[in-house]
């Protein structure tokens, strides 16, 4: 067996685990300890990284000898079946005040689960979220970590050191118990479905509004990445759009399949929001429209289908794509408003702590949303930490105000012209619903009442009533039904 030299350990060596593993090791005082199911990754990473004096492991047994007490390790590998295989394994070689963190990306309802069944032997159970993708874990991730107070006193230093460094703070925060690191790291890839949605929606206006070619719409987004709309995705939008293929020298977006895949996190967002009655309409469209994308039969039949007789007509492109812009802007305030809501109400319903204000901050690096907006957005927090609605702070109502008009005229433009704009007219009509003095919803209320005595409440009275429907329409107190 080999001696304890390792003050941490990685489990899964595909391509975050290795990162991660070399990231960690990279930093002053770590020796990590390395395993893989199979023999040929631990091998490869130890080939290719003798720098990082990894501490390989081949066996169970040998990877819990190889640590120092607490044992710390962390699982990278496929979620699902393979976290809860490795846990199993773990957990009959580590003792009572070892720390299992999970950095895959597990549903937050396992996290729940395991963290759960975990605790139970006396080990900790850490469920965290690991945003940035490979470059990430190499360089510098933005963590999200739930799990115990007590494992946060050992790891925070660990994960500290490895995190992304935003405005010279470590892009990680003990975001709340069990599994709240993986809720919030959920409700991260849910927002930026959101905001890659969005992106494209102003990329393909400006297209078929000016005529732009990719090249110079490349430039239009390097601009705005000077101004409040500066983040990573609008940066890698500029180089998409730039880049030629090389076979064809046509441009390389024109040559790749519009079939947007995804991996399902963002379907998990919008699910758990409909169960905790949280409207992420934004989101929920950017799942939807790849989701449209992704089926080629279904386009094909419905190409046909008629559509407006004029295309769209822009006079004035430099005033339309500022009209662009403020749009993308204020339906990005949209999906992030929608984003901390669904995290407020999960925290709500589990019974987590989570300081919203440290969330936005750990995402400004690392991840791939990360933004100069999260710092307005954290502003926010600091003034009113249990903001109701996070587009109601006075800078976001302000960008509103600003930008609402331009909104407005995009929405009607691309409707008018037969341009598909889901999440660009889904968070227009979400800022409307919200703040309309009266809802329609009245009238859903009747209806529901009529078919199902569902029953209503009344403006102007106190109590739950039912109008008699199919008798002399005369109103009775009622039960609430919902
Ligand atoms: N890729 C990203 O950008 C990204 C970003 C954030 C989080 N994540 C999450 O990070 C985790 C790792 O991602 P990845 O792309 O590096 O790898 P992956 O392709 O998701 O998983 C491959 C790794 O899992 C191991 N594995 C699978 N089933 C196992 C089992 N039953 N028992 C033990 N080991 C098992 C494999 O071991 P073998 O070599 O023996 O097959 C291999 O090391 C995933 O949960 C992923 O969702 C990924």
């Amino acid at each position: 067996m080999p001696e304890a030299t390792a003050n941490i350990g990685v489990v899964g060596l595909a391509v975050m685990g290795s990162n991660l593993a070399r990231n960690l090791a990279s930093r002053e005082g770590n020796t990590v300890a390395v395993y893989n199911r199979s023999r040929a990754k631990t091998d490869e990473l130890l080939t290719e990284h003798p720098e990082a004096g990894f501490v390989p492991a081949f066996s169970y047994d040998e990877f819990a000898a190889s640590l120092t007490v607490p044992r710390t390790a962390v699982i990278m590998v496929k979620a699902g079946a393979g976290t809860d295989a490795v846990i199993d394994e773990l957990v009959k070689v580590f003792e009572p005040g070892d720390i299992i963190v999970d950095g895959g990306n597990a549903l937050f309802t396992d996290t729940i689960r395991r963290e759960k069944a975990v605790r139970d032997t006396g080990i900790n159970f850490v469920g965290m979220g690991v945003s940035g993708g490979e470059e990430g874990a190499l360089l510098g991730p933005s963590l999200m970590p739930g799990g115990s107070d007590e494992s946060w006193v050992t790891l925070g230093p660990i994960l500290r050191s490895i995190a992304a460094v935003a405005e010279g703070e470590p892009c990680v925060t003990h975001v709340g118990h069990d599994g709240a690191g993986h809720f919030v790291k959920m409700v991260h890839n849910g927002i930026e479905y959101a905001d890659m949605q969005l992106i494209a929606e102003a990329y393909d206006l400006i297209r078929r509004g000016t005529g732009k070619t990719p090249a110079e719409i490349a430039d239009v987004f390097a601009q705005w990445n000077e101004g409040e709309l500066n983040s990573y995705l609008i940066e890698i939008t500029a180089e998409v759009l730039r880049a030629q293929d090389a076979a064809t020298g046509a441009p390389l977006v024109d040559v790749i399949v519009d079939q947007a895949g995804a991996k399902g996190t963002g379907g998990w967002t919008v699910q758990t929001a409909i169960d905790l009655g949280v409207p992420v309409s934004g989101i929920a469209e950017a799942v939807f429209a790849r989701s449209v994308s992704s089926h080629p039969e279904q386009r094909a039949v419905a190409a046909n289908l008629p559509g407006p007789v004029d295309e769209l007509r822009v006079d004035d492109a430099e005033a339309f794509i500022e009209d662009v812009r403020l749009a993308l802007f204020a339906s990005k305030i949209v999906a992030y408003s929608q984003g901390f809501d669904e995290i407020r109400a999960g925290a709500a319903q589990y019974g987590w702590t989570i300081d919203l204000g440290a969330v936005a901050k750990i995402w400004r690096g690392g991840c791939i949303i990360r933004a100069q907006f999260l710092n307005r957005i954290s502003d926010a927090y600091a003034e009113v930490p249990d903001l109701q609605v996070l587009l109601t702070a006075p800078y976001f109502v302000d960008a509103l105000q600003r930008a609402q008009d331009a909104w407005r005229r995009i929405v009607a433009q691309a409707a008018a012209a037969g341009i598909p704009s889901p999440a660009f007219s889904s968070s227009l009509a979400y800022y409307d619903g919200l703040r309309a003095d009266r809802l329609p919803a009245a009238l859903i209320q009747g209806q529901r009442d009529f078919f199902g005595a569902h029953t209503y409440r009344r403006v102007d009275r106190e109590g739950t009533f039912h109008t008699l429907w199919s008798g002399d329409r005369s109103e009775i107190t009622a039960e609430d039904t919902h």
